[in-house]
């Protein structure tokens, strides 16, 4: 049991069982085989997650020359996007993109800073890019897929970005995956980006982490905009990235904690960027990251505040970083400019708001240090703060237990009614179905055994009768049925499902015994289907069922 890296939580729901070899979420539901878990962790598809776990067991993958469909498009959208960043990138220095180079020359980005960042410049006619792709060989379908194009109502692509300035993204393999373009007047949307496509999604993606997961100071900085992270890059601090047009997502602090021991939020000087910066905090917390927040004087963005120092900017930000205190600090400081501290009643809230604040933390020490300095500051003991922090702290311990298993309750139902939907009305049977599968896969030899006295048709829910077929085929094949096995056959949703059909039962003594005993139940609930029972089943059901009554009465 572990703590879920695909969702943040403080209690570990996340379940490996190295014997069946698969792991399962009974807090967000995901589950699923190795395989599963590399493509889920990776953002990989299926054969590139085998291919990644061959290599890391030095095996050898077979080169399979068989359809494989959704990796073909991917590998396709990658080239298209490289090719597209070179054209772009080419057409600055054409005639045409001249006024690009100078928008950028003119927020001051060196030559150097251009070419590391391959910015471009996409041309106003709507066919440039289209036509480029075109004559090196790439179908409209495979552009409109990358979201370089667009499809008109008249059928034929049109250009997504014309007449902007490009920032391609970059992954951390060296992909290019998607562009964000910036127009250069006042016109609206300021960016365009591209859209989420079979190789971008923009919640789990951050700009620029490709150069910044390289420089190795543990720290990295976290901006709103493209343009403040190429400022900070130029002027030497090549650990900034930004999020991509969105408000910073759960999955993107999971993979600021895999890089970085530390992260320095430096959002923009305005309320909306003050805010911003509370969500991430709230957002970051959960991973274990050490968080500190930057704040730009009078205003300002990163960029603009570099800018404004010209040769000084590197050491003017250096200073900001030195001086910028950590996510407590900062959130200390913000209830302080709430409150008026000499007046007795709004020294209870501030600091009544502070012991809430300090609630969340779990270093004890760093609380001590807290509540000393506030202590000190306003003249109370230590103590008394210390024990409002103790009884926020077990205020909230019991509401986040209550609220995970809720969460964990209705995440489950929720995915077993989706995959199983028939089984709430018929729990005796589905519950014995579900260990007669769990039986099989866990005990393979019992396939004689199981087979002799019972087939799929006497499988009530459809999901249930599915599952016990295919592992029945695979059987009859004489071919694997481990989870890892039948992983292939079933969409992830399905994997989660059975693997917690298989978490959720222990390993059998007798496991003969214990088949035959389900297997009665399983009959015997048979036995009890009447038509009116089969009232709520679907249409094939009743059919399948009124058969089932004829040929009992031969
Ligand atoms: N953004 C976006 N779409 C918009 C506006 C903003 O995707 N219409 C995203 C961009 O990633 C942008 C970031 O939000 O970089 C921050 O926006 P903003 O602060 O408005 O822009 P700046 O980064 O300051 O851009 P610039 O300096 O070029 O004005
Ligand atoms: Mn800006």
């Amino acid at each position: 049991m572990g703590l879920c890296p695909f969702h943040s939580e403080k209690t570990p729901s996340f379940n490996v069982s190295p014997e069946n070899g698969f792991f399962h979420c009974f807090g967000c539901g995901a589950g699923g085989d190795v395989i599963t878990f590399i493509r889920r962790i990776e953002n990989l598809d299926y054969i590139d997650a085998v291919k990644l776990l061959a290599s890391r067991a030095g095996l050898e993958v077979p080169t399979d020359t068989a359809s494989n469909g959704m990796g073909e498009l991917r590998k396709r959208i990658y080239e298209a996007n490289r090719e597209a960043a070179r054209f772009y990138h080419k057409m600055l220095y054409s005639y045409e993109g001249a006024k690009g180079l100078s928008y950028l020359r003119g927020r001051s980005l060196s030559e150097a800073t251009i070419k590391h960042f391959g910015l471009g410049y996409s041309p106003p006619s709507r066919y440039a890019l289209v036509d480029y792709l075109r004559s090196k060989g790439f179908k409209d379908s495979e552009l409109v897929s990358a979201n370089l194009a667009f499809m008109s109502r008249s059928g034929h692509a049109i250009d997504r970005f014309a007449d902007r300035v490009m920032f391609p993204i970059i992954d951390v393999r060296g992909n290019v995956i998607a562009f964000g373009g910036r127009i250069m007047s006042d016109e609206k949307p300021k960016y365009l980006n591209t859209s989420d496509t079979p190789v971008f999604k923009k919640s789990s993606n951050l700009f620029a982490l490709n150069f910044a997961k390289n420089v190795g100071e543990g720290m990295l900085i976290l901006c709103e905009g493209y343009m403040d992270v190429i400022a900070l890059h130029q002027a030497g601090f090549q650990n900034a990235v930004a999020t991509l047009g969105t408000a910073i997502t759960t999955e993107q602090a999971m993979i600021i904690k895999r890089y970085a021991d530390e992260i320095a939020i430096c959002y923009d000087a305005d309320e909306a960027g003050q805010k911003a910066t509370t969500r991430a905090i709230g957002i970051l917390r959960p991973t274990g990251i050490k968080i500190r927040v930057v704040t730009v004087p009078s205003g300002k963005d990163p960029d603009e505040f570099i800018r404004s120092y010209g040769e000084q900017g590197t050491a003017r930000f250096r200073k900001l970083l030195d001086v910028s205190g950590n996510d407590i600090r900062y959130q200390i400081e913000k209830l302080r400019k709430k409150h008026d501290t000499q007046i007795p009643e709004q020294r209870v809230t501030f600091l009544t708001e502070c012991a809430k604040l300090l609630a969340k933390l779990d270093n004890s020490i760093e609380l001590d240090v807290y509540a000393g300095e506030l202590a000190e500051e306003l003249a109370v003991t230590k103590n008394s703060i210390i024990s409002q922090i103790e009884k926020y702290k077990k205020q909230s311990y019991r509401k986040a237990r209550k609220e995970e298993m809720r969460n964990i309750m209705l995440t489950t139902s929720a995915a077993a009614d989706r995959i199983n939907p028939e089984k709430h009305r018929n729990l005796r049977a589905a519950s014995a179905e579900e260990a007669i599968i769990a039986l099989l896969i866990n005990n393979p030899d019992l396939a004689d055994t199981i087979l002799s006295r019972i087939d799929p048709d006497k499988f009530i829910t459809s999901f249930n009768r599915r599952i016990f077929t295919l592992l029945i085929d695979r059987i009859n094949d004489s071919r694997p049925i481990s989870l890892m096995d039948i992983s292939g056959e079933l969409s992830n949703e399905e994997i989660g499902s059975v693997a917690s059909i298989l978490n959720a039962r222990p390993r059998e003594n007798n496991p003969k015994q214990a088949a035959n005993d389900y297997i009665n139940i399983l009959l015997d609930e048979n036995d009890k289907m009447t038509p009116e029972k089969a009232v709520s089943a679907s249409a094939e059901e009743i059919m399948e069922h009124m058969k089932k009554l004829k040929e009992r009465k031969k």
